[in-house]
């Protein structure tokens, strides 16, 4: 049970860190309650480490965590633009990689070539290809009709994508960065 779980990974958080019990049943609560955690304090007090701690043992979450300073810019943060969206016929690449037909067509093609590759006599293998091929590319065209001309960010692997993030230093961070 998620009770018993989280129960179990604040007393094993609490044996590593001394003192900390409310700052441990805080970060459980704003975890539970999908709530930002902003910790402020006296360096050295075993902020960053109380909240790795607890990271590391929820398992099965995204997680996202950056050390910030001067250099982090909202890119490194939030995802960067994706170029493709703005380019006439161009389909963005979240469209793309969402999009369940598109995946399915281009597996299918990806196992004609594997078996055109295996056997370059083998004559359905090369019409399959051509066929999917051709299939692919209208598709393809249909969606950027569909998406073509909306600016979109890539947020693969950026705080968007995450369910947990870890912004530590965040007052090192450019003021953009921080908004
Ligand atoms: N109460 C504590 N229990 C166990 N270890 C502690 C405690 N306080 C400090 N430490 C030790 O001190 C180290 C430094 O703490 P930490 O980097 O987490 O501090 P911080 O509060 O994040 O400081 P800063 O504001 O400078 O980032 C920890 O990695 C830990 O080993
Ligand atoms: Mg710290």
């Amino acid at each position: 049970m998620l009770r018993d779980k989280m129960l179990a990974v604040m007393e094993e958080v609490n044996s590593e860190a001394a003192e900390r019990r409310e700052l441990v049943q805080t970060i459980a609560l704003a975890l539970l309650s999908g709530s930002n955690l902003f910790i402020l304090g006296a360096p050295g007090q075993a902020k960053s480490f109380v909240v790795n701690e607890f990271r590391k043992r929820i398992t099965g979450a995204k997680q996202f965590e950056r050390l910030l300073s001067r250099q982090t810019d909202e890119e490194a943060l939030f995802g960067r633009l994706d170029l493709a969206s703005l380019i006439p016929g161009a389909v963005p690449a979240q469209v793309l990689e969402q999009d369940g037909t598109y995946r399915m067509l281009r597996q299918e093609l990806a196992q004609a070539a594997e078996d055109f590759r295996a056997d370059s006599a083998d004559n359905a293998a090369a019409t399959r290809m051509q066929g999917l091929t051709e299939k692919l590319e209208q598709y393809r065209k249909g969606l950027s009709l569909l998406h073509g001309g909306t600016p979109m960010t890539i947020t693969a692997g950026k705080i968007p994508d995450a369910h947990i993030c870890f912004l530590d230093e965040i007052f090192s961070a450019p003021v953009a960065a921080r908004q």
